[in-house]
């Protein structure tokens, strides 16, 4: 496999050697593609001769310039800019090429990893993380930066993430890229609300994060993603179609629709269990000292899901505070699932609202694996291996019955 390593204008340029022998070790052959700037921090002649490839800079150094970013383009699987200055990341945002590293990125399809370096007040600039909203929404994948003492004497955020880091998500991003491709994939996220009149509701604390990270994992690894979201301020992960819904039964709706044609639905949505019985169609008066709220049961989507299902893997969440395994386990039998991941809610550093979590996952053949607090992208990429895996040995089993 071939990796571009663009390299750009600042001190975390030097670590590029680095970068480049770790991607070289992992048996990647890499072309070093340098700004003019990135030309003033380290000498070009150490990224050609660790790679074995001449330095590209210029669109116009030989004959064949024009199309050079074309060739490039097409014959790499992938993109690195480590480090990224935040011109770079401008220019890439903006759609500006005007030198062969950002007209390479406006010509090519491959992934693109970018890892931003600069100052901690630039890297908090409002243009900058703006910036980076616009790359992440476009399926560019973010290594994030590192925080410590910088080269201007400055303390903070915007360190160039370190080379171990970068070997890590490039792995993850070239191998995760299509064990998943073909596959339909169905994922709910976030909480429902069910309206009491027009201005006030029932809600829960699901922010939608364990269930965006799961979305965005399955796209990552080439699956064709559906998100039935209920609200949230997260922006869809990149190449996920995502359905916006409000309520229990929009949700009901959303995924009864799309069942048939998905292979595998995971349910992290944390959907109410009950919901007024007859929202007011006016604003509730408080002229009174009492109020009581009738509440029906909402329709359990994941246990219709589970008396339809035909060939779909079914994946549900847990929300446990005690007996983790126990509770898990009898959810997963009620309903009729394949696989279900219980998750501590008992605490702040995991289940709703952080950006952590602790996991069991449970499946059918009695397996239970319990696993660390991990980050939810973690959590995520857990998940989907452990998906694959059990789909993997599905034919055998049903050919075994
Ligand atoms: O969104 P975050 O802030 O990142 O938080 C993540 C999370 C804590 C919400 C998530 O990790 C989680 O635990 N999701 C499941 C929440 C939940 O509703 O758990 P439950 O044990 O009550 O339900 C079990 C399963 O049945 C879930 O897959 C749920 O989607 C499903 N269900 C529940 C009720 C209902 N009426 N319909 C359903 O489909």
């Amino acid at each position: 496999m071939r990796v571009v390593l663009g390299v750009t204008g600042c001190i975390g340029a030097y670590k590029a050697a680095l970068i480049l022998r770790l991607l070289q070790k992992e048996g990647f052959e890499i072309v070093p593609v340098m700004t003019s700037a990135a030309r003033r921090f380290i000498g070009p002649l150490t990224l050609e001769k660790l790679s074995g490839n001449p330095v590209i800079s210029d669109l116009f150094s030989d004959r064949k310039a024009s199309i050079a970013h074309i060739e490039v383009a097409r014959n790499s699987d992938l993109l690195l800019v480590a480090p990224a200055t935040a011109n770079i990341l401008a220019k890439f945002a903006g759609g500006i090429a005007d030198d062969f590293l950002s007209t390479l990125y406006l010509s090519t399809a491959t992934p693109v990893a970018v890892a931003p370096a600069m100052n901690v007040e630039m890297w908090r600039h409002p243009a900058v993380q703006g910036n980076l909203q616009i790359l992440r929404r476009r399926g560019v994948h973010v290594i994030e930066p590192g925080s410590g003492y910088q080269a201007c004497g400055e303390f903070g955020e915007g360190r160039l993430a370190e080379p171990e880091k970068i070997r890590e998500a490039v792995l993850r991003l070239l191998s995760a890229s299509r064990s998943l491709s073909g596959l339909q994939v169905l994922v709910t996220a976030g909480p429902t609300v069910e309206d009491l009149d027009p201005v006030r509701f029932i809600s829960n604390r699901s922010t939608g994060k364990m269930g965006y990270a799961l979305a965005g994992e399955a796209a990552l690894r080439g699956a064709g993603v559906v998100l039935v979201s209920g609200p949230t301020s997260l922006d869809p992960p990149a190449g996920v179609e995502r359905i916006g819904v409000r309520s229990a039964s929009e949700m009901r709706e959303a995924v009864l629709e799309r069942f048939e044609s998905v292979d595998v639905v995971v349910k992290v949505a944390a959907v109410a269990d009950f919901t007024p019985e007859a929202p007011a169609p006016q604003k509730i008066k408080k002229n009174r000292s009492k109020l009581d709220l009738r509440l029906t049961r909402t329709p359990d989507i994941l246990a219709e899901l589970g008396r339809r299902k035909t060939r779909q893997f079914l994946v549900g969440f847990a929300a446990e505070s005690e007996n983790f395994q126990e509770n898990a386990r009898k959810k997963l039998l009620d309903k009729n699932l394949d696989m279900v991941v219980a998750n501590d809610v008992s605490g702040t550093e995991t289940g709703f609202a952080s950006d952590s979590n602790q996991v069991w996952i449970l499946d059918r053949e009695g397996g239970a694996e319990s696993f660390p607090v991990l980050e939810k992208a973690a959590v995520a990429r857990i998940v989907w291996d452990r998906i694959e895996r059990a789909r993997a040995v599905m034919p055998a089993l049903k050919v075994a019955e």
